[in-house]
C-alpha cells in the first residue's frame, strides 16, 4: 500500500492506520499460520477481517486511534499489524480497573461514543507479525511507536496489554518495551493444550503508567 497522509515512520517500518483500504493486508496477517491460532480456533475469513477493518477505520475516525498496518520502509513488504486502540467500557475491560491507580481518570469515557463507548485515558497495545518477520525486533518497534503515540499524541495516562498466559513471545515484547506484569484477567480465548476457544481463558496483563514511561525506549533497538 502506498504511503498516505497519515503514515508514521519508525526506523524500519511505515505504519498506516488500519481500515477498509488495507483490509486485504490485515487479512493476510491474520491468515498467517503463525498468527491465527493465537486469536481463535479457526482462520478468519476475508469477510470477517473486512468487518474488523471497517470498525478499525471507524475508530480512527471517531476515537483518533486504532491499530496500524506495518510495512517495511524499504521493500514495502507487509510485516504485520499493531499499535494502540481504545478499550470498550464493558465488564471484560472492567477487570483491569484494580490494576490501575485508584483515580477517577480510570473510569472516564471518551467524549465520542462512536463506534463504541471507550475509556478516555488508557489504551490497549498489541502486535501480530507474519511468521517470516519474527525474531527481528519489529513487534518491539511497533510497540514503542504505539507507546509514543499513546502518551505524546493522545495524552494517555496508561497503556495496558493482554495476552493469553502461554503466549511467551508476546509477553517478552511487553517486557522489552518497558511494560510491567500486573496480574491475570479472564476472557474468551485460547488455553494452552486445548483446541477450542474457552470463555474463561487466563490472560496475562501488563501495565505501563505514563509516569513510568521512558521515552528513550521509543527508539528502535533491543
Ligand atoms: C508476538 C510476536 C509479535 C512477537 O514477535 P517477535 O519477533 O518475537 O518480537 P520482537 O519483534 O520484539 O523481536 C524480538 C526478537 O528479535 C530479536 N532481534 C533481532 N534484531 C533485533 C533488533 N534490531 N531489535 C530488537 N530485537 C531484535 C531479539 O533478540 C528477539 O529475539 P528472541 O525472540 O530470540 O529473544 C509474534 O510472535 C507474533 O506475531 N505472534 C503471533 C501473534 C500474537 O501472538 N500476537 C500477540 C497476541 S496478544
Amino acid at each position: 500500500m502506498a504511503p498516505t497522509g497519515n503514515s508514521r515512520f519508525t526506523m524500519r517500518l511505515r505504519l498506516e492506520p488500519a481500515g477498509p483500504a488495507n483490509a486485504a493486508d490485515l487479512w493476510r496477517v491474520h491468515d498467517d499460520d503463525g498468527v491465527w491460532p493465537w486469536y481463535g480456533d479457526e482462520k478468519p475469513s476475508l469477510d470477517q477481517v473486512a468487518e474488523w477493518a471497517r470498525l478499525m477505520g471507524e475508530s480512527w475516525r471517531f476515537h483518533g486511534v486504532h491499530k496500524w498496518i506495518a510495512y517495511d520502509r524499504g521493500s514495502g513488504e507487509l510485516v504485520g499489524r499493531g499499535g494502540v486502540s481504545r478499550t470498550p467500557v464493558d465488564d471484560d475491560w472492567g477487570q483491569v480497573y484494580p490494576y490501575l491507580p485508584a483515580q477517577p481518570w480510570v473510569r472516564v469515557a471518551h467524549r465520542i461514543h462512536r463506534p463504541f463507548t471507550a475509556h478516555a485515558n488508557w489504551l490497549e497495545i498489541g502486535w501480530a507479525l507474519r511468521r517470516e518477520f519474527w525474531g527481528h525486533g519489529y513487534a518491539s518497534e511497533i510497540g514503542r511507536a504505539g507507546l509514543a503515540f499513546a502518551f505524546n499524541v493522545l495524552g494517555a495516562q496508561a497503556v495496558v496489554s493482554c495476552t493469553t498466559r502461554h503466549n511467551l513471545r508476546s509477553r517478552a515484547v511487553m517486557k522489552r518495551i518497558g511494560m510491567r506484569y500486573a496480574g491475570e484477567v479472564r476472557s474468551r480465548g485460547m488455553v494452552e493444550g486445548v483446541d477450542r476457544e474457552q470463555d474463561d481463558a487466563p490472560f496475562a496483563l501488563c501495565v505501563l503508567l505514563r509516569s513510568d514511561w521512558d521515552p528513550a525506549g521509543t527508539v528502535a533497538g533491543r
